[in-house]
């Protein structure tokens, strides 16, 4: 974060903390009595099944699981502007997990971003889009997470500098930032639409990596969906901002978000591919509710657009040839001998010029690409690229990622490409 902008929240929060009145506000929520040791609750099999599966579309095992730990345990972190954060264990151990934990405290965790004891959680937790969940719908992912097993792992301390260690400060933030108001269901669109809204903006989250966040780190509520960012890749606009060449369709949305592969927009990759590997497992109408919603949200596309940039994708696409092997374009000459094996007319990969990445606004998505390959999601197994970080040198890959972008995009040339490379090679 820009220092000036560091010095002006400092001096903010030193405003607010030397206030009696905020620190009182802040710390008003009540410390809720525990669940009576020894009781372990139980559920219909019905709400309990139901929890799993909306407990899948908020992805709490992706996030509540470090690599190679055990599930819902908590661990991982959560690396964001202001340092890093640990999610916490979710399993019903008593002690180090939810165990304790009431039905109500479970509900103004998901609501508030308040801990049983009445401590505020940071919102890495995105329960700022939680909160518009039902409670019935909450109710369920409790019942789940109570009925697993329980491992006592304590989660990690979280490193924040000053001042963003000091929990009560989120208390501004959710003053400004955290509308807990219902979605209020449109009657003039149809049930799947409402659904699909209800998901994407509730337990989906999925605005929580694709819209655009302000300088205190909340998504922007006047630009949704419209573009943000996770783990160092660009997470596309969606909706009224999707960037894809071809116009989503409805389908081609369900390939992708099931299967993780269309063969008009390519593979799901990065942080999209543990959120495609939970969709798949949701009932095909949440799904197609999701992909409904997100359609109807995009301006039509003309047919002749569509087929222009169809018509571009196949002339862009590359021929092997000796001339491009030996181009003095020292990026023409890399793609041919390293890429063009697979990616080339004729081959089994989605035309270059079709993928959003090469129309980005920036180049982070591409060299990710390149520099880590591809594990595509379970649904497409086949569809797996091998890592050329080892292979090529920061400067190659400069030069590699500068010509596809003039040769699979019609967008201007990328600037800071290779700050864009040593930051996404030095973050791995
Ligand atoms: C994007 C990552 C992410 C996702 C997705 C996520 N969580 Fe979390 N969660 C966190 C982090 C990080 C914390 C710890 C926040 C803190 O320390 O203030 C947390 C904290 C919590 C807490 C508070 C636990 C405690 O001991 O104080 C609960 C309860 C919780 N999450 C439940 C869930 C559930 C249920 C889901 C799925 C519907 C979920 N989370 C999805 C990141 C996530
Ligand atoms: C062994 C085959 C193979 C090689 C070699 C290869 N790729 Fe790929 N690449 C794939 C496959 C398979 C996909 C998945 C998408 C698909 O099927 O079209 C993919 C996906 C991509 C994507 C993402 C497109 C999308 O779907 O969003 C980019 C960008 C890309 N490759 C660039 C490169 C570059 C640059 C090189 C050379 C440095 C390269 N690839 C080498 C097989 C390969
Ligand atoms: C943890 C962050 C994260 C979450 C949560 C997330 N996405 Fe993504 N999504 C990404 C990233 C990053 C990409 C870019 C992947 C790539 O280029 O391979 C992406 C790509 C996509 C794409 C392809 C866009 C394009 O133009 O190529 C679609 C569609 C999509 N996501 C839909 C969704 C939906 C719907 C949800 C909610 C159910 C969602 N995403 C939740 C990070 C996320």
């Amino acid at each position: 974060m820009k220092l000036a902008a560091r010095i002006f929240i400092a001096a903010l929060v030193a405003a607010a903390l030397g206030s009696a009145g905020f620190m009182a506000f802040a710390n008003r929520h009540a410390s809720l009595p525990p669940l009576d040791a020894g009781v372990r609750p139980s559920f219909p099999q019905e709400l309990v099944e139901r929890g799993e599966q909306l407990a899948g579309l908020g992805d709490c095992a992706v996030c509540h699981t470090r690599p190679g730990g055990p599930a819902l345990a908590g661990g991982l972190p959560l690396p964001t502007p202001f340092g890093t954060i640990y999610s916490t264990n979710i399993t019903p151990d008593r002690e180090t997990g939810v165990g304790a934990w009431t039905e109500q405290a479970f509900q103004r965790a998901m609501r508030e971003g308040v801990d049983r004891h009445g401590r505020h959680l940071y919102p890495a937790f995105p329960y700022d889009h939680f909160a518009k969940a039902t409670s019935e719908d909450v109710r369920a992912i409790y019942a789940w997470l109570m009925t697993r097993t329980a491992v006592k792992a304590p989660a990690p301390q979280n490193d924040l500098a000053f001042p963003f260690n000091i929990r009560a400060l989120v208390a501004g933030w959710n003053l400004l930032f955290l509308d807990k108001a219902p979605l209020k269901p449109d009657p003039a669109k149809s049930e799947a639409w409402n659904q699909g809204r209800y998901y994407v903006e509730g337990l989906g989250h999925c605005g929580a990596c694709h819209s655009p966040r302000n300088m205190l780190g909340a998504v922007r509520s006047d630009r949704p969906l419209a573009g943000g960012e996770a783990e160092g890749w660009y997470a596309p606009g969606l909706g009224a901002h999707a960037g894809a060449p071809v116009s989503w369709t409805q389908e081609a949305l369900l390939n992708y978000l099931i299967d993780g592969w269309d063969e008009r927009h390519g593979v799901a990759g990065g942080p999209m591919t543990a959120v495609v590997n939970q969709l798949a497992k949701q009932p095909e109408d949440v799904v197609k509710a999701i992909a409904a919603y997100l359609v109807s949200l995009q301006p039509e596309q003309p047919k002749e657009a569509a087929d222009r940039a169809m018509a571009f994708a196949k002339d862009r696409e590359f021929k092997q040839t000796g001339a491009a092997a030996a181009s003095t374009d020292k990026g023409e000459a890399i793609f041919a001998r390293a890429c063009a094996n697979c990616h080339r007319a004729g081959g089994q990969t989605v035309p270059l010029a079709l993928a959003t990445s090469l129309g980005a606004p920036d180049a982070r998505n591409l060299v990710q690409v390149v520099l880590h390959g591809v594990q595509p999601p379970e649904g497409a197994p086949e569809r797996s690229m091998p890592r050329f970080a080892g292979a090529l040198n920061d400067e190659q890959v400069g030069d590699l990622v500068a010509f596809m972008r003039t040769r699979f995009s019609e967008k201007p040339a990328w600037t800071n490409v290779p700050d864009v490379v040593k930051q996404t090679r030095a973050a791995h």
